[in-house]
């Protein structure tokens, strides 16, 4: 090769390098037979290239430890507020159990109305914390009034979706969780509680939570309630189906029962 064949292959190299694609053709330019200039600069740019391929190395192993440093925050976070929810279900004792079970059957019937991936997760999450906002309640909340509450604790207790959201806001890869807590006792006709919400304001996810919710209160013992069976439960929840939940929720709950697709 001739010194201006040379030269234009370098430049050939060198706009190939600069779009990206890194090869070791430049080598052949630092040989001794190459002329002084063209050898200088092939030098010059195979450092540059070394240099360059190090730092991106570099940059993809820091971003590889951020995701993964990430991903360690978000799993540590979801088991904290986990633990919250448990810790409040500790207090609530004749709930005990009811925090999981409401979160594992949300998730199941989200599954079946084929719902994936992480908007199964989010379920899962916000049927674990749907009633966290109770954890700041004092203890005359948790006692037993036979199924009767003075009407000032009705008023306390209705405050805890909006509670609950202010506790789990800070926590934003929650998601939509968060919303689900926010409106888990909300009614399709507009007649539930914080917002009144009607219909499709309701997010599928809090209406799955409520499903579940109710599902698991009407066939748990409770200090003023003989549990119930799942067909007597599943015969009041159609009853309430168009009115306080969605029909195809109720629907799809069946299947999971029917399947004994629950853990
Ligand atoms: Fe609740």
């Amino acid at each position: 090769m001739n010194a201006a064949e040379l030269e234009k292959k370098l430049l050939g190299i060198i706009s190939d390098i600069a779009e990206g694609r890194y090869s070791d053709d430049i080598m052949e330019l630092t040989r001794d037979d190459v002329p002084d200039t063209v050898r200088t600069i092939a030098e010059a740019v195979a450092l540059m290239m070394v240099k360059v391929e190090a730092r991106e190395f570099q940059l993809q192993q820091l971003v590889d430890e951020l995701k993964e440093l990430n991903e360690k925050i978000r799993k540590n976070t979801i088991a904290a507020v986990t633990a919250m929810a448990h810790a409040l279900a500790a207090r609530d004792t004749y709930t005990e159990g009811h925090t999981s079970r409401v979160a594992e059957l949300s998730h199941a019937i989200a599954r079946e109305l084929g719902l994936e991936g992480e908007d199964l997760e989010y379920i899962r999450l916000g049927g674990a914390l749907h009633d966290i906002g109770k954890i700041g309640f004092p203890d005359a909340l948790f006692a037993d009034h036979e199924g009767k509450l003075p009407s000032n604790l009705v008023k306390e207790i209705n405050r805890h979706p909006s509670i609950g959201v202010k506790i789990l806001k800070p926590l934003d890869f929650l998601g939509p969780a968060i919303d689900y807590v926010s409106a888990h006792h909300e009614r399709l006709d507009g007649r539930g509680y914080p917002r009144g919400l009607k219909g499709d304001q309701i997010p599928l996810g809090a209406q799955i939570v409520s499903v579940a919710d109710i599902y698991d209160a009407i066939t748990s013992e409770r200090p003023y309630q003989e549990k119930r069976t799942p067909d007597t439960a599943l015969a009041i929840l159609y009853g309430i189906a168009g009115t306080r939940i969605r029909l195809e929720i109720v629907e799809a709950l069946e299947r999971v029962l029917a399947n004994n697709d629950t853990p």
